[in-house]
């Protein structure tokens, strides 16, 4: 998730207004800054890597000059922050300079047929590809909207990209298809960008692009096209009624609720892994002889969600281990055929860079699973893939475990394709499953969410709550409870269902509430006995389970409907929703705030 903008207008230049805008996305990313404008027959170009003042302090972009110009804040997901991989980007001539946010699926093919063809890349992002696709038909003699139109339909993946050419000064051009783009129309001036709060101090009236459309930005017209055909597309402007501060949470109350929300996109994103990256995980995985996948928090529910995937997926022994108990618990077995899966949102966890170094030092192969490009653990790991969820402002994590699932998910699909544990035809139903979880994601929050509100409402002056799945659904059972624990501050407890009558059932008494995550998988003939169990001791029960369910549903209390037909590997992506909300509607209805738990720090950088 990186931030774009632009800004064509009549008079003043373009720098103030590109430099506020940015600040204004900047929660979309941090890690490099760029502006590029046209000034005097030459695009001028500033970018670096840092945040953006920084940057400000080092290039003073906030005076860059001229009428047209476009910005970006990265949030690096091809190629490390630095300053040959910031936006924006050029062509060889530097004629044409673009900005992007997404991921370009087919770069790597592009990039070598452009490179056969005389292009010379500066940097290491997928974006370039894309001023050279330009720049290649200009030099057919096509004009400027007609080469961004003819590049964007070459395109694979997500993208918003603005542009700029020095052959038509006075125009933006900009394409959207599947990440954001909004046009803000104003009076002797329009703006593009990522999310409205960017130009919302400077107009109200916004134009939204769908997938697939264009717009060509002139300071007093704009002009959307449909990148198919090329025909013209008339929309009216909303208005839209935000202040600064409720348009930077999208509208919503908090960042957690925003967040949530973003996970049909987050996950889509996560999930387009480039296969070279789960190739070069799933050989080193396939020649190892000790496998462990080492996190905390909620990255260790996604690696514990994991250990399930690779064994029934790949046909995979792995071991799951919380980072702080991996030196003193492991360190014996580590050598050169051990290999790590490290997972870190932040890739600074001081616990799990201190087990990363400790297994390196023993000549472990390390793996590493980040959202942050650059971060420690991208610099010790030998493999990593960047989990591609953009920062995330609440402190709880949320939109990342999905992410970090995901990609876990890919790396064990590949595994078991390398392997050949699956047959065709369900390595077929996984990828098609696959191909509509965002949908899944969307219609669970939008059918469940009030149904949850109101669960939380009945529940809220509980003293502890208890969590219980089984199979793979323990992973959500466990994510559910840290959730709940680390927001509402309420002593709740998390177990594998079939654990429970282990010592748990002692603190079952009238009325005490166990939420059960109940899908119809293997485990379900198994957990309808865990149900009445607690059903006999007269527990409260809230279950999650599919919107046909007759059986748990007929025992419990209180029932929270999920879609059916979920693969079982796939489950954690979408049970954590409602678990995620009843979490964060328990902290709004308890008076306190989910973005900012106490004692709780979003990057824990010591031991
Ligand atoms: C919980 C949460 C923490 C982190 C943990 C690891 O909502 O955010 O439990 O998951 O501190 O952080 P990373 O993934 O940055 O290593």
């Amino acid at each position: 998730m990186c931030g774009i903008s632009g800004v064509v207008q009549l008079t003043g230049e373009v720098g103030p207004t590109l430099y506020d805008s940015l600040k204004r996305l900047e929660y979309r990313g941090y890690d490099s800054v760029g502006e590029a404008s046209i000034s005097d027959g030459k695009i001028l170009v500033k970018k670096q890597a840092g945040k953006i003042d920084e940057v400000e302090s080092e290039l003073r972009i906030s005076q860059l000059q001229g009428q047209v110009g476009i910005g970006h804040t990265r949030w690096a997901t091809h190629g490390a922050p630095s300053q040959e991989n910031a936006h924006p980007h050029t062509d060889c001539n530097g004629s044409v300079a673009v900005v992007h946010n997404g991921i370009i699926e087919n770069f790597m093919e592009l990039k070598q047929e452009l490179e056969a063809g005389g292009h010379r890349f500066k940097s290491r992002t997928d974006t370039e590809i894309v001023a050279h696709l330009v720049e290649e038909n200009l030099k057919h003699g096509t004009g400027f909207v007609e080469a961004v139109r003819q590049a964007a339909k070459r395109l694979s993946g997500a993208y918003a990209l603005a542009l700029i050419c020095l052959a038509e000064p006075d125009k933006i051009v900009c394409v959207r298809k599947e990440s954001p783009l909004v046009i803000g129309a104003g009076s002797n001036a329009n703006y593009l960008a990522s999310d409205i709060p960017a130009f919302l101090p400077r107009t109200k009236n916004a134009i939204l692009l769908e997938d697939d459309e264009m717009a060509v930005l002139t300071h007093d017209r704009v002009r959307l096209l449909n990148v198919a055909t090329g025909e013209e597309v008339s929309r009216n402007p909303v208005t839209v009624d935000w202040n600064v501060e409720t348009a930077t949470k999208g509208g919503y109350p908090h960042f957690m609720l925003k967040e949530i929300y973003e996970q049909p996109f987050t996950v889509r994103s996560a999930l387009r892994t480039h296969p070279m990256y789960l190739e070069l995980m799933a050989s080193a995985i396939s020649r190892a002889k000790r496998i462990f996948l080492l996190a905390c928090g909620t990255s260790y529910h996604a690696c514990l969600a994991a250990t399930y995937a690779f064994a029934n997926l790949a046909k995979v022994e792995v071991t799951p281990v919380v980072a702080s108990e991996f030196i003193d618990g492991y360190a014996a077995l580590i050598d050169n055929d051990t290999v790590i899966l490290t997972v870190s949102q932040s890739g600074e966890t001081a616990d799990t860079l201190t087990a990363v170094r400790g297994a390196k030092d023993r000549g472990a192969t390390i793996l590493g699973v980040t959202n942050v490009m650059g971060s420690t653990l991208t610099r010790l790991a030998d493999v990593y893939i960047g989990q591609n969820s953009g920062p995330e402002m609440g402190v709880a994590a949320t939109k990342t475990f999905t992410a970090q699932y995901s990609v876990l998910l890919k790396i064990a699909i590949a595994l078991a394709k390398k392997r050949e544990t699956l047959s065709h035809m369900e390595l077929e139903k996984l990828e098609s499953a696959l191909d509509g979880m965002s949908e899944w994601i969307s219609s669970t929050l939008a059918t469940q969410e009030e149904s949850v509100r109101r669960i939380t409402e009945r529940n809220s002056d509980r003293f502890s709550l208890c969590f219980l799945g089984r199979g793979i659904s323990v992973a959500t059972a466990l994510e559910g409870r840290l959730k709940l624990l680390e927001l509402s501050y309420l002593p709740a407890i998390a177990y594998p269902a079939g654990e429970s009558k282990h010592g748990f059932i002692s603190v079952v008494e009238d009325g005490y509430p166990v939420i059960f995550v109940a899908p119809h998988d293997e485990c379900y003939s198994r957990i309808i006995g865990n149900v009445m169990e607690m059903k006999a001791r007269h527990a409260h029960i809230i279950s999650l389970v599919e919107e046909d369910d007759t059986q748990v549903a007929g025992l419990s209390d209180e029932t929270i409907l999920m879609p059916k037909g979920i693969p079982s590997s796939l489950t954690p992506i979408v049970y954590i929703l409602p678990l995620q909300l009843f979490a964060y509607y328990m902290s709004v209805t308890r008076g306190y705030n989910p973005d900012f738990p106490r004692n709780l720090a979003k990057s824990v950088t010591v031991h």
